[in-house]
């Protein structure tokens, strides 16, 4: 079994991600969260928040609809440009990505049709009457923040330079979803707009720090920084949009892979939706330019999964840094059938269940309980045994190191939020 295999069925056995619609033989590119893996999306969307927008004074947040008027897409550029490159197999009429194959078709050898693009925008149908309208799911949250731009301006105390962060949806109609959720045709992003004067120099500069908070984050989430790097894209493969963009790639089982795509957009959205901004103290007026961060959080996900995965021997961890772990601390009697221990442990799940979430485990031996946090990336196990009820202490065991030490109930609050910290 290859690391996506054993990701791919980890994935599944303890809850994190399930093949979407799987009763009904499954649905290409979607794919469902399970109890683990909504905690590990929420964890990851959590400190991305906190570090985009609570701890800066210069970014403010935003929740755009889904469904917008269709003429912000085509203003936008994506009802043409929008598109992927994709050549048809003349035997069996399989489709692909031009990039991704070679010269025949890998399911039958047979002979490819000229590249033809392929709009990657997703349909929908509204309203009771005939004909219905036609809108689009959003092939990227962006727009949504461009739409806005007026309303946050007149509405907040922002003053360019300022930034726009958002976390939501996004929908494209994939030609070869793939590689578990890396392209999936259901998404979520993670974007930062990042509005400038239009100066070649200081947007470049601004340019040159995002990329860098962007791998320092990711870094100080634990990911091997070793399978971190820039790549520029070449003009030819830019988005519609983008004057220049570099992608923030990892080294995953299939290759180096963008994880995040940092865009300098210039002032092709602004403009072409016709907005522009009035400096408060110069009364200038103008056009802004736009350095975008735009990241996936089920590519982050899935990422921090494989990069978290380790063996040894029998045993699978998941050393996924605490901040992101689905559970923080799991708790447990050290036998199921001594009432006196038990009480005691659910006493100290739930005061600690209060402060972050945890689990509770009563089945099987200690070893078993172990192995199975391990499994899920729980940094800390918590076991109330006999001695606890003389000396007040509960043993923790740390899942990097196995290591155990005795701790003070009434200080095992203290203990794991400095830990978390
Ligand atoms: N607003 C700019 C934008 O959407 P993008 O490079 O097309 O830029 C940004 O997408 C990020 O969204 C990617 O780096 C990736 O993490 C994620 N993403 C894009 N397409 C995806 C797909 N089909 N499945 C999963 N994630 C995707």
């Amino acid at each position: 079994m290859d690391l996506l295999e054993k990701i791919t069925a980890l994935a599944k056995r303890r809850g994190f991600i399930y093949p979407g619609s799987e009763i009904y033989g499954g649905y290409q590119g979607f794919w469902d969260y399970g109890p683990l893996g909504v905690e590990l999306k929420n964890n990851l969307k959590k400190e991305w928040w906190k570090s985009m927008v609570y701890l800066r004074e210069d970014v403010v947040g935003l929740d755009a609809a889904i469904i917008m008027n269709p003429i912000v897409w085509e203003k936008s550029g994506h009802l043409k440009a929008f598109t992927d490159p994709l050549v048809e197999c003349k035997k069996c009429h399989h489709r692909f990505k031009v990039d991704s194959v070679g010269d025949k078709c890998p399911e039958c050898a047979g002979a490819f049709t000229e590249p033809k693009t392929f709009n990657l925008m997703t349909e929908v149908l509204l309203g009771t009457t005939e004909p219905k309208e036609k809108s689009y799911l959003r092939g990227e949250i962006t727009q949504g923040v461009f739409v806005n731009f007026e309303n946050v301006v007149s509405s907040s105390r922002v003053k360019i330079p300022f930034g726009i962060a958002q976390i939501g949806k996004a929908f494209r109609n994939e030609i070869t979803p793939g590689n578990l959720t890396f392209r999936s045709r259901e998404f979520e992003q993670m974007e930062l707009e990042y509005f400038v004067p239009p100066k070649q120099d200081e947007s470049k500069k601004t340019f040159e720090y995002w990329k860098k908070e962007r791998m320092e984050w990711y870094k100080s989430l634990g990911i091997n920084a070793k399978k971190l790097r820039f790549r520029d894209h070449e003009p030819e493969e830019r988005a519609h949009y983008a004057k220049y963009a570099t992608d923030l790639e990892y080294e995953a089982p299939f290759g180096w892979s963008e994880l995040e795509g940092i865009h300098h957009r210039g002032d092709y959205d602004l403009d072409n939706h016709q907005l522009t901004y009035q400096d408060p103290e110069t009364n200038e007026k103008y056009t802004p330019w736009v350095i975008e961060t735009s990241g996936g959080v089920d590519r982050a996900a899935l990422f921090f999964l494989i990069d978290a995965y380790h063996e040894d021997g029998e045993r699978i961890v998941l050393k996924l840094n605490p901040k992101i772990s689905p559970y923080k601390v799991a708790v447990f009697p050290l036998l199921a059938n001594k009432p006196e221990l038990v009480e005691k442990a659910r006493a100290i799940y739930k005061i600690l269940n209060t402060e972050y979430y945890c689990a509770w485990d009563h089945r099987g031996n200690i070893g078993k309980r172990y192995f199975a946090q391990d499994e899920i990336g729980t940094p800390w196990c918590v076991t109330v045994d006999f001695e606890t009820l003389e000396d007040k202490k509960v043993t923790v065991r740390d899942r990097d190191t196995a290591k155990q030490e005795r701790v003070a109930v009434d200080k095992l609050s203290n203990y794991f939020q400095n830990k978390l910290e």
